[in-house]
């Protein structure tokens, strides 16, 4: 069963992340990225891309929105929403897939832009067969087979 955003919160959504792209500082690749998670509480976190100088280490919009959220003590992501001013809609990068997948799991992913032109997905048709907390469960770690490890 695939989770289902009324009109009303999708608009909230898709507004909060054309807002986050206003507020990125993208200097270097002077491309605005804009952000909004809705988290388990019902409330929306923004977020935009935030570069620096040592260009290795830039942050994505979705992960500042989400390390937003969790910040605030959320640790359920519904849905994730990213608005670039492109004509073509931007999708989130694998690094950024892995990080949503943390407390978003079955998250919905929609992508907008400045055209009509929009992706709508979910976070597993993104990253199949995820790495997630659950592989780190107690009791499930390898065993060596060694003393003391
Ligand atoms: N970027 C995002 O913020 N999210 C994406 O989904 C793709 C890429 C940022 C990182 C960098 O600041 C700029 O876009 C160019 O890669």
């Amino acid at each position: 069963m695939s989770f289902k955003l009324t009109p009303a919160v999708r608009r909230r959504l898709e507004k909060a992340a054309r807002g986050a792209a206003q507020a990125s500082y993208s200097p270097y690749s002077k491309f605005r990225v804009g952000t909004a998670v809705l988290a388990g509480s019902g409330k929306i976190y923004p977020g935009c891309n935030v570069e620096n100088a040592s260009y290795g280490l830039c942050n994505c919009a979705e992960r500042t929105a989400i390390f937003t959220a969790a910040t605030a003590g959320e640790r359920k992501i519904k849905a994730v929403v990213v608005y670039t001013p492109t004509p073509t809609p931007t999708m989130p990068c694998g690094a950024c897939r892995q990080v949503i997948n943390e407390f978003g799991a079955q998250a919905l992913v929609i992508s907008v832009c400045n055209s009509a032109k929009r992706i709508e997905t979910t976070l597993p048709a993104l990253l199949s067969e995820a790495f997630g907390p659950e592989n780190l469960i107690k009791g499930s770690h390898q065993r060596t087979g060694r003393k003391g490890r």
